[in-house]
């Protein structure tokens, strides 16, 4: 696939405040003559401020880190996790990689071209929805999965996942996690070790609670949200992937 600059670019593109800081302090933990060491989380942190990386994005970061823009080009049109077009409010990543192709990838493809548009990398329903398929996303064990925003939705059947669609298409936030009723990536008949006792589960596994508790899969980061860390979720054992 050819990785390129939009042919549509914004104006300019400026760090919020909060973001600026904290992309400062990124740089500062470099030394001296190694600035250019921070490319990759300031690039990440202009694409969480604005959903993709834009022109005017790679000349901000190349003038921050003093780097030619050409630098910045190659690295954000490198890494496949920097989108180098708009993507929609809901981007959904198909893993598409074995272990989720072998069971079934292909038919959530299928959904994917049904419900949002027939291709990859594009904005359809006003905005809403663009979806693409990606490389493993290490959650092989729950194939086949997707990732929406920064969530992964895992034992999807096609159903399941036209259901989740539909959710976020009426401004639900459906919850990550396995789909099938699983707790994490253990056996579907269930676990024969290291046990944890149906009343010491709090229903969904820490990574779901996490999300659930932030319910900001979506959200862009403008540098003012709580630190995910500092959320910390009452549980009286921590289990699941
Ligand atoms: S193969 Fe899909 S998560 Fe690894």
């Amino acid at each position: 696939m050819l990785r390129r600059l939009h042919h549509e670019q914004p104006e300019s593109f400026a760090f919020t405040q909060a973001n600026l800081e904290w992309a400062e302090g990124q740089i500062a933990k470099y030394p001296e003559g190694r600035q250019a060491s921070a490319v990759i989380p300031l690039l990440w942190r202009a694409q969480e401020q604005e959903g993709w990386i834009s022109r005017p994005i790679i000349e901000v970061v190349a003038d921050m880190l003093g780097l030619a823009q050409i630098r910045v080009l190659e690295v954000a049109s490198f890494y496949f996790m920097f989108q180098l077009a708009p993507v929609g409010r809901y981007h959904i990543q198909v893993c598409g990689t074995l272990s989720c192709m072998l069971c079934g990838a292909e038919d959530l493809v299928a959904v994917c071209k049904d419900k949002i548009g027939p291709e990859a990398h594009k904005v359809y329903r006003d905005g809403l929805f663009s979806w693409e398929e990606v490389e493993c996303l290490g959650a092989c064990s729950n194939a086949p999965m997707v990732q929406i925003g920064k969530d992964f939705y895992e034992d999807l059947t096609t159903e399941r996942f036209a259901e989740i669609l539909d959710a976020f298409a009426n401004g639900e936030v459906p919850t990550p996690g396995p789909q099938n009723g699983r707790y994490g990536p253990e056996p579907k008949s269930g676990l024969t070790s290291l046990i944890i006792p149906e009343d010491e589960r709090n229903g969904l596994n820490a990574s779901a609670q996490l999300a659930v508790a932030l319910g900001e899969t979506v959200a862009r980061i403008d540098g003012t949200q709580p630190v995910a860390s500092a959320q910390v979720i009452n549980t009286p054992r921590s289990g699941g992937n």
